[in-house]
């Protein structure tokens, strides 16, 4: 049977995504009750960075030990992948040695081309377009502290990058409606837009954008590989920055997220993750427990208490 992938949110259907998030707040409990599970004994996770991370990578390696199995971390400073081994000759041979992968890349093109040689499970970890884990992560906290996000408006603030993206997609899987305020160059890809013209509306002023939502997300203004960007983005996003004055604007018992890493006095104020509202850290510990119920469910291909 050919491997399941996660690329984007779209590879598992809404009654899978479901199970998932639930079997992450399971496991959330067995683990935060310090029992021992052992469902992935001996296997073993690949994971090719070529930027960097923190809550993913120690998110990834952790889950893996705490399954009782391992992880593997390769960076293209000391791999062949880093001096030009084409990305099919390298996915073949790791995939014939490993239980699943897991890629940070540029080019979402990249996990594509890894997913369709790859013998085993493949996991976008984040790319250009892309970081569908993180949305595993939000989604499981919303559910925790609100239950259904169905229904809700979901308010994005800044860029239209790659976690703007898996919003949109996000917003038609789990049927909310997800408003994007983001200065003029700086919207959503126009394809995607377009397919999911239903669910998502485009706002230049995040005011507007964000009356009445339950749940405001931002990001860092420049992504990876934006880094010469960051001060002409600094200007121009300045009138986009999520504070306790956007809140207010919002629902009263409205959530606050960012994927972080975060820049405070840019997209966020100084106080913003210190609000009520903001649940930004139980959001970065989910990344373990998310990815550990997706690990489950793409290697052994079942999830079982
Ligand atoms: N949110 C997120 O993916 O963080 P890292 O870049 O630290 O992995
Ligand atoms: N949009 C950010 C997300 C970091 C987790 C980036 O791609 O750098």
């Amino acid at each position: 049977m050919a491997a399941r992938h996660f690329l984007t949110l779209n590879d598992l259907t809404i009654n899978e995504l479901s199970d998932l998030l639930d079997h992450a707040s399971f496991l959330r409990r067995e683990w935060q009750a310090g029992k021992v599970r052992n469902s992935l004994g001996n296997r073993v996770l690949a994971m090719i960075f070529e930027k960097s991370s923190t809550r993913t990578r120690v998110s990834f390696e952790a889950g893996m030990s705490q399954l009782g199995g391992s992880a593997m971390f390769l960076s293209p400073r000391d791999t062949q992948l880093g001096r030009g081994e084409p990305i099919e000759d390298s996915a073949r041979v790791i995939s014939s040695m490993v239980d699943a992968v897991m890629i940070r890349t540029f080019a979402h093109e990249k996990v594509d081309r890894f997913a369709q040689v790859s013998r085993v499970p493949v996991i976008n970890a984040l790319t250009d377009d892309f970081h569908p884990c993180q949305l595993l992560a939000d989604m499981q906290t919303y559910r925790e502290h609100r239950g259904s996000i169905a229904g809700a408006t979901v308010t994005w603030v800044g860029d239209g990058n790659n976690m703007c993206n898996s919003y949109i997609n996000a917003a038609r899987i789990f049927g909310f409606h997800l408003n994007v305020a983001c200065p003029e160059g700086y919207a959503p890809d126009n394809d995607l837009l377009s397919a999911h013209e239903s669910c998502v509306t485009v706002f230049d002023d995040p005011r507007e954008a964000a009356r009445g939502a339950n749940l405001i997300v931002t990001d860092v203004w420049a992504s990876m590989g934006q880094e010469q960007e960051a001060e002409e983005r600094r200007k121009i996003f300045a009138p986009y920055q999520v504070n306790p004055a956007l809140m207010d604007l919002a629902a009263p018992d409205a959530l606050f997220m960012h994927c972080l890493p975060a820049h405070r006095g840019e997209e966020i104020s100084d106080d913003m993750l210190d609000q009520p509202g903001s649940v930004v850290w139980d959001e970065a510990e989910n990344r373990l427990h998310a990815q550990k119920a997706l690990l489950e469910f793409l290697i052994l291909g079942k999830l079982e208490q």
